[in-house]
């Protein structure tokens, strides 16, 4: 069960210092979201974790770091200028704005996607089913017409098409252009894979759903390359690992799945797609999309380019197209997933509430919370602590408010350790290490901590 709802989600992250909607002071920006205090180590955590299993730990892989603007012709070879767009339909009674699609999806509660249709389907679909609007109730829409998803604008100081740029929708085309750069320079057999971290942008027709969909997002990407005939054990391979990634870092397994794409809804391009669906409060939800794009992206860019991005296979001294799959998942929704897992309320014998973000240690905003016992007695030699704790992991300090209190405020913004400096440690020089999740309290020499903590942020 949720034990939050996705308003309560929202309150709760502005309240603590994770997220505020954007430009608030003017009155906010429609679905613009920043990240405070909080959720930006938060964020940060969840990047360097992807990063770290996917391109460090993993023998096959490198990273890259590519523009978010590039030449046109990217996207027309990619057919993101052609087709990447969406079905887009007015209500002609109330003027509210839907994707066509997207009515499907909700009005059969995520069973039909209206993937894969194409308009005349959808608008079949629609009327045969009655789906009124979800505004006014009206059964009367206009016609579908497409509408390209990418954000236009100007390179230099003249706005003609000469000069027409637009904002990346995905960092994946900034991977495939540099493929015979990477192979090249790592000196790389197939398989191998690069990994990017980057902002994308798409002016979606319906964001919602808080940081969901959203218009700016960031993404994690991998394009992993592979010799045709082995794809799609690699396609398992892949989607065995990022759900086990997720898991390994503390989604709630039993509010995941996969969903498999049917022929009907894959691209023309692909032969094994899969979504790794999360249990949002409004239902199941994509969170990461795993594809076997065949050679779709690297054969776009050799025609389009006249380069080519062919791959001489050193072992039987053959050349193809190397086939590639891909997996690929937005930051701010494995954060929602991360935070609807780990958010928690409990009751003591008193009949007080806790709150408590169980969230896995590598990923908490703040590993450890420094907390003098008395303010006037402890301080000094806490912030002695402070600065030791911080050159090794995210450490924060709080003097104020009685002892039980900022146990509590640690708990709720997630913070795995408090260690409380008091007369022993003046002493002894030992401090009392509180763990977040069971409250048990241990006395540690205050260096020992260090090796402590560092050994609760594997996964
Ligand atoms: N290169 C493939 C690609 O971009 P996609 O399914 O369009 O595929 C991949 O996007 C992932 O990016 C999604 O599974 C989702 O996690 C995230 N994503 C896509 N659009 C988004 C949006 N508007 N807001 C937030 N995240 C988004």
């Amino acid at each position: 069960m949720q034990k939050i709802t996705l308003d309560g989600l929202v309150a709760y992250l502005k309240e603590q210092g994770f997220v505020f909607q954007g430009s608030e002071i003017y009155g906010g920006l429609a679905n613009a979201w920043d990240y405070g205090p909080l959720g930006v180590e938060l964020k940060r955590n969840i990047k360097d974790a992807w990063w770290k299993k996917f391109v460090r730990e993993n023998k096959y892989n490198v990273g890259l770091d590519s523009a978010i603007l590039m030449n046109k012709e990217v996207w027309v070879a990619s057919g993101h200028i052609g087709s990447f767009s969406d079905p887009l339909v007015d209500c002609k009674k109330c003027h509210s704005r839907y994707r066509a699609d997207k009515l499907i999806e909700d009005f059969t509660h995520g069973q039909i996607t209206g993937d894969g249709m194409s308009n005349d389907e959808l608008t079949k679909f629609i009327n045969d089913n009655k789906i009124v609007c979800p505004t006014c109730g009206a059964l009367d829409y206009t016609s579908i017409r497409q509408f390209n998803l990418m954000f236009k604008t100007h390179m230099g100081v003249i706005e003609d098409a000469k000069t027409e740029v637009y904002l990346r929708p995905e960092t994946a085309q900034g991977i495939f252009v540099n493929f015979k750069n990477v192979q090249r320079t790592t000196r790389r057999k197939l398989p191998f894979g690069v990994g990017q971290i980057g902002k994308s942008f798409r002016n979606e027709i319906t964001p919602g759903n808080f940081i969901f969909r959203t218009r700016e997002f960031e993404q994690m990407e991998l394009e992993f390359f592979c010799k045709p005939g082995t794809e799609i054990d690699w396609f398992s391979y892949w989607r065995n690992y990022c759900m086990g990634f997720l898991k390994s870092i503390g989604v709630d397994g039993d509010k995941l799945r996969f969903r498999d794409h049917d022929k009907k809804e894959l691209s023309f391009y692909s032969n094994a797609t899969t979504d790794i669906e999360f249990e949002f409060p409004w239902g199941f939800g994509e969170l990461w999309g795993i594809a076997s794009r065949t050679n779709y992206d690297l054969n776009a860019h050799m025609t389009h380019s006249k380069e080519s991005l062919e791959y001489l296979d050193p072992e039987d001294n053959t050349k193809y197209i190397p086939y590639v799959v891909e997996p690929s998942v937005g930051v701010e929704r494995m954060l929602l997933s991360v935070l609807f897992s780990a958010y928690d309320e409990e009751t003591d014998q008193n009949g007080q509430t806790r709150t408590v973000l169980r969230l896995h240690p590598a990923l908490a905003p703040y590993k450890v919370a420094v907390l003098p016992l008395i303010k006037k007695n402890h301080a000094e030699k806490a912030n002695e602590i402070f600065e030791l704790y911080s050159s090794y992991f995210q450490t924060t300090y709080d003097e104020t408010a009685n002892i039980g209190k900022r146990y509590r405020r640690e708990d709720a913004i997630g913070t795995p350790f408090c260690v409380t400096v008091d007369d022993n440690t003046l002493a002894e020089g030992t401090v009392t290490v509180r763990d977040r999740d069971t409250m048990e309290q241990i006395s540690l020499k205050i260096e020992d901590v260090i090796p402590y903590v560092l050994g609760k942020l594997k996964f």
